[in-house]
This record gives C-alpha cells, structure tokens and sequence, in this order.
C-alpha cells in the first residue's frame, strides 16, 4: 500500500479504542503520508497529545479558537488534507455528522473537506444498535459524502461481545488508501497474466522459471482498486488472489493461450486492457511421458523441445484499431541501454503499445522492481519502486490510453 505524497489528517474523538489510532498513524506515516492530528477535548482523555504529535511529528490541532492559528484552523487543514479519517468516531460524533452541525474542528473540518471522509465507528453494541444511531448511520450513507470503515463484531472495552468494536488499524489504514486511490477503470475489463508457466516432461517434472507471480498480481491488485473488472491468469504460483479479482489457474503455455482466449475472446472484444507480466516458457518438452520418467532405463534421457506459440505477438497480430491495449514485459539480462534495446525490438515484433523493461537481477523474486517503459514515443527514465506502486504507474498509463467510453457505457 502506499500513501506517498498524501495528507491524512487524522481525527481522534472519545472513545476507548483512541488508542488504536495511534498505529493508524504509525501505518500511514509507514506507507509514506504526512499525518495531521486532530484531537477533540474528550479525545484527549483516551490519547495524549504529545504521542500524537511525537508518532506525527506534527502539532496537534485541538482548539479551533486557538489565537496563535493563522487563518481559519478548519478550512486550512480541510484544504491540505487529500483524507480526514475519524478514528474513533463516537456516537455523538456521527450524531453531529449526521445533522451536519459544524461546533468543534473535527466536525468543521469535515464540513470542509473536498476529499473523502473516513470515520471509524467504536461505541458499546447497544450504542452502535440504538435507534438514533442507526438512524444517522443511514442518513451518512444517503448523503454519500462520509465512509463508514466498520465497525466490527466483537469484545468492546467492557467486556461485552457485539457489534460496535472498531475495525483493526490495518483494516482502517488499508481504507484510507483506498480511498485515495482514482476509480478510472471503472467499467473496464482488465486482463492480467501472471507467473511461469510449467511445460511438463512427465506427470511429475517440469520445465519453468523463477517468476513469482508478484508484480502481475500486484497489477490485477490495483487495477481492481480502481474499478476495472479483472482476469487474472495465474501461471503455478503460491500468492493469494487480491480482492475483487477472478483467478483463472494454468500450469503450461497452451493453457495460458485457451485461458487467454476465454478472456478475451476471439476478435478480442471482451477487454479493454491486456498486461501480459507472465514469463511463458518459449519451448516444451515436444512429448511429455504420459507416465514418469524412471532413471534406471541406461541411457541418459534427451528432452527434445517444441516452440510455444508467442501469446502476446499472435494477440498483437490479430488486433483491429486500438482496443485492447497491449502491454508486455522484457526481462532481460544487461546493462539499462542493452534492456530497453530489448525492449524495443519486444514493443515491434509483438505489436504492443507498451514494453516493460526491467532487469532480471533487479526484479525476480524480489518486492521491489526498477522499470521503464518503453513505447512508441520512447523509453521512461528507470524507477525503482515497490511492485504495488510501480503497478499503479503502469495503470496510470493504460488509464491514458483507453478509448473513452461511449456515454451509454459511462452513464451505466
Ligand atoms: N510472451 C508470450 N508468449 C510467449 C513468450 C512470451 O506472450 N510464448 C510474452 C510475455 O508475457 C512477455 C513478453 O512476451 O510480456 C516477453 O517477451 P519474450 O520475447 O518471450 O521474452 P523472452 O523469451 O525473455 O525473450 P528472448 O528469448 O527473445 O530474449
């Protein structure tokens, strides 16, 4: 996940489980955002100040009459804040959403906000049920302009068990990413390939190849974030399926080509989008043993091997106009230049808008990837980044590159 270059101010109202809004801020500062706190007076009963502002490193924002403050406190922080995550909220705090009553900053500062509004609901479950909160629970969910993340069922402060319990810091910082993250995919098909594919020589062996699976996983990860519907044809890897993704499992080439198939369709209308990150195996065994292969036969046994078709060029070729976009990957051996020579000559030969070029020392098995894209236009500088977040940049430039959607597509 990351939040780089983002502004989260982070609201702490009264309840118990402010102190788990400590590690929200932990992990948000982690995944690379400024922290703003923000801390009501029955906030500060549950949290102090000062681990506020020394896990921020930013002065705490509590009273918005404060004489010292240049400006009008709420507007100026409503104004450089990307997010305003309440955590916790009380039931008087959604009350007070609710009616849309502005008397204290946090409930000003919401009122201000342009970008999304977080809140994390914590309170007994007989609070949580009350009547009064449901009610405004439901009039926040119509007025569309605040984000319930939990609450959960579980043990609250008191001991009792039910609904009411605030969801994890995880969970709420994973909420405020996602928040941020753009909807342009959104009526999109998307269809990844991911992994090695493994070409048997018998029911037992194979021949394959050290690719993980991550960064073709983290682009379906992220391209679900952003709205699109998407295919992810996972070649044998040992990763689990993102949220929101369909997983089609394959083992060899031929597989991955009917898989591909199904995706796309024949005249490849059925995506709009098509990253082709897996490592196919160029060649396979010609004739894998139906049963396996024993030693004790004397001579030492040749493996002759028959080409796999190149999925990519042969999707390449059959293309019509500019749907779906194409992206492939180079991972070469070599210094920057000779990778993105490569990469070029991937970019003709397959017919693709985009070649990933990245170095195999740099990217195999590893969380971290450096890449640069190559297109028409020419060659990015490199970036090392995580593998999530270089999938975001990939997407951004898929996003670029899509047709528009006709507006009966759009409105639907
Ligand atoms: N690819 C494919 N079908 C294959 C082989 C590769 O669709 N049979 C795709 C990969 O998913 C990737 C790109 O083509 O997007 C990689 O190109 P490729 O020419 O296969 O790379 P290498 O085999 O590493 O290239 P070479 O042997 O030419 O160095």
């Amino acid at each position: 996940m990351t939040l780089a270059g983002k502004t989260v101010a982070l609201a702490v109202t009264g309840s118990v489980a402010a102190y788990k809004a400590v590690e929200v801020a932990r992990l948000c500062i982690k995944a690379g955002a400024k922290v703003i706190p923000l801390l009501t007076a029955s906030g500060s009963r549950f949290v102090g100040a000062i681990t506020l502002a020394g896990i921020t490193g930013e002065s705490v924002a509590t009273d918005m009459w404060d004489p010292a403050y240049p400006g009008e406190m709420h507007v100026a922080i409503a104004a450089r804040a990307d997010v305003l995550a309440i955590v916790p909220a009380t039931a008087d705090v959604l009350a007070r959403l609710a009616q849309g009553r502005a008397d204290d900053l946090v409930t000003a500062t919401a009122m201000c906000m342009r970008g999304p509004v977080l809140v994390a609901p914590a309170m007994h479950p007989n609070m949580w049920t009350h009547p009064a909160t449901q009610e405004n629970v439901a009039k926040l969910a119509a007025q569309g302009r605040v984000t319930l993340v939990g609450p959960v069922s579980g043990l609250v402060a008191s001991g009792d068990v039910g609904m009411g319990r605030m969801s994890e810091p995880a969970a709420i910082a994973d909420a405020i990413t996602r928040a941020l993250v753009p909807r342009d995919l959104e009526k999109r098909h998307v269809v990844v390939t991911a992994g090695p594919t493994h070409e048997a020589l018998d029911p037992v062996r194979f021949l394959g190849n050290k690719s993980s699976g991550r960064m073709g996983f983290a682009i379906a990860a992220a391209a679900a974030a952003r709205g699109a519907r998407v295919t992810l044809i996972a070649g044998p890897v040992s990763l689990d399926t993102p949220p929101s993704v369909t997983r089609v499992d394959v083992e060899s080439a031929e597989q991955m080509q009917r898989a591909l198939d199904d995706a796309l369709g024949a005249d490849l209308s059925k995506a709009d989008a098509l990253v082709m990150a897996a490592a196919v195996a160029d060649y396979r065994p010609s004739s894998p043993s139906a049963t396996k292969l024993k030693k004790d036969g004397g001579e030492l046994p040749a493996v002759t091997l028959a080409k796999n078709p190149d999925l990519l060029a042969g999707i390449g070729a059959r293309r019509k106009g500019a749907r779906p976009v194409l992206i492939g990957f180079a991972l070469e051996t070599g210094d920057d230049t000779a990778v993105v020579a490569y990469a070029k000559k991937k970019l003709d030969a397959k017919k693709v808008d985009v070649v990933v070029a990245n170095a195999a020392h740099e990217s195999l098995g590893k969380a971290t990837n450096r890449i640069a894209f190559v297109s028409r236009e020419g060659a990015t500088p490199f970036v090392e980044s995580s593998k999530p977040d270089l999938a975001n940049r990939l997407l951004d430039r898929v996003a670029a590159s899509l047709p528009k959607l006709p507006p009966e597509v759009r409105g639907r």
